[in-house]
């Protein structure tokens, strides 16, 4: 039997599989077991000057060639955004079509409800390449790792944020040049803001708690914080103090609730995320039964995610042939209550700008003290002799959010503090 294949968008991604699926038809076909044939791609503008050769007819702008096509058993949506994205694979799963994506917004917001939709119809969707691009990550979660009481997900999952911030750290770069370099190599889109915000990774970790958690995480219940304050000093004292800074996106089952956060963090230069540098992902999952199991390699690029998209594409091609109906998805129907951010016990680190003076010290550790955060270490740097002011980094032992937060306030009122320039939380969880 013959496999036509639909495919919205032909971008980055699109052009990459489009490409795959046009001239590797031989190697698929093998793996599939039966032929398979690109038959229409959906774009804004037909005309375009594409990187792969269509054959006539193939390029279309309306959806409804797709839609209603019915030799077309699987379409591939990669154009990306929340609509018309979401409201097309609704449809697409309706009118009885598989899904596969790449979209982390539509999975990461719509996950459910599509997911719902896809067991109604007996129909997959498949979003392997919606987290870490060729990184396998879903199908682990939803089925190797079954076994196992996931008890947290540590992960570096933003190829953007990850390259500025190891251009920072290795290179002394500031966060704009940095920037500016990672959009000149096609890291960073043109409009950067939801990889800086935090916001693209949180998506990602809504996802991933989801189907590790067997429950149902929305963007909204994670907590995000962006890379933007972090300055050189910061990656500077940093490495004296034997940590590197990284943008973590963090789920952590604790006494029956979740802590789900994204936040740029210290963490030990000893610890294998610390080491995970430029575009690279790498994500750490723990569970009871195998302990720690890391997954990394190249979470961004046209080839990257494509090689996910055609394994999903595969796997759902080789069940056609077989007539084998898809395993439903599961519900992720567990209620687990999540954890107030003001309830999270971290180690901290402040950089504070403060007056060059006697005294200073004791009137931030009366701040701090008088909010029960003891302080694990301090060190003064950078005296500037025209101001009168230096540097004060201070680390905390563990320690309650809310009572960190009050601090930074009442540390900020203090005559002696010309400002708190900077908080960062600190992951020391132990090493292997
Ligand atoms: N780029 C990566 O490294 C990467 C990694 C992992 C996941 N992803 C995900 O993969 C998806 C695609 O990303 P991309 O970088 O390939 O995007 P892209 O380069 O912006 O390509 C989008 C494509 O979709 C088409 N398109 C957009 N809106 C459309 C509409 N309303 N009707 C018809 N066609 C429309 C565009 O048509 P025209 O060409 O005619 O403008 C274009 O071909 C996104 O969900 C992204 O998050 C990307």
């Amino acid at each position: 039997m013959e496999i036509n294949i639909g495919l919205l968008g032909a971008g980055v991604v699109g052009s990459a599989v489009a490409s795959v699926l046009l001239e590797g038809k031989e190697d698929l076909g093998r793996k599939i077991g039966g032929a398979v044939r690109l038959k229409k791609i959906l774009v804004r503008e037909s005309e375009r000057q594409r990187s792969f050769q269509a054959p006539p007819g193939v390029l279309v702008t309306d959806f409804r060639e797709v839609l209603n096509d019915p030799d077309i058993q699987i379409v591939v949506e990669l154009m990306g955004g929340e609509e018309p994205a979401a409201r097309y694979i609704e449809r697409l799963l309706v009118a009885g079509k598989h899904v596969v994506t790449a979209n982390k917004e539509v999975i990461a917001k719509h996950g459910p409800e599509l997911s719902a939709r896809a067991r109604s119809t007996e129909r997959q969707l498949s979003f392997e390449a919606s987290v870490g691009a060729g990184i396998p990550i879903i199908s682990p979660l939803s089925r190797d790792l079954l076994a196992n009481d996931i008890r947290s997900i540590r992960a570096i999952v933003n190829g953007t944020t990850n390259y500025i911030v190891t251009r920072m750290a290795m290179d002394h770069m500031a966060f704009d040049d940095a920037l500016l370099e990672a959009q000149h190599l096609g890291f960073a889109e043109a409009d950067p803001t939801n990889d800086i915000a935090g916001t693209d990774a949180a998506y990602k970790l809504a996802i991933l708690a989801s189907l590790a958690f067997h429950t149902k995480v929305v963007p909204e219940d994670v907590f995000r914080e962006g890379i933007s304050s972090l300055e050189a000093q910061d990656f500077r004292y940093s490495q004296e103090l034997g940590f590197a800074i990284k943008l973590l996106a963090i789920a952590h089952k604790e006494n029956g609730s979740l802590q789900l956060r994204v936040h740029p963090a210290l963490v030990p230069q000893d610890h294998i995320l610390a080491s995970i540098d430029g575009a690279f992902n790498a994500i750490e999952v723990e569970g009871d039964l195998m302990g720690r199991v890391l997954f990394h390699g190249m979470g961004a690029g046209s080839e990257s995610t494509a090689s996910a998209v055609i394994g999903d594409v595969i796997e759902i091609a080789r069940r056609l042939n077989l007539d084998i109906k898809p395993l439903p998805m599961e519900e992720n129907s567990r209620s687990i209550a999540i954890a107030p951010m003001s309830e999270l016990v971290s180690r901290y680190y402040f950089r504070l700008n403060v007056a060059d003076r006697a005294g200073v010290l004791a009137s931030i550790a009366k701040v701090l003290g008088d909010r029960g955060i003891s302080i694990a270490s301090v060190i003064q740097k950078d005296a500037d002799l025209p101001t009168q002011t230096a540097d004060l980094v201070v680390t905390t032992h563990p320690s309650r959010e809310d009572a960190v937060q009050e601090s930074i306030r009442c540390m900020g009122e203090l005559d002696v503090v010309r400002k708190v320039s900077n908080m960062v939380r600190i992951e020391d969880w132990p090493s292997r």
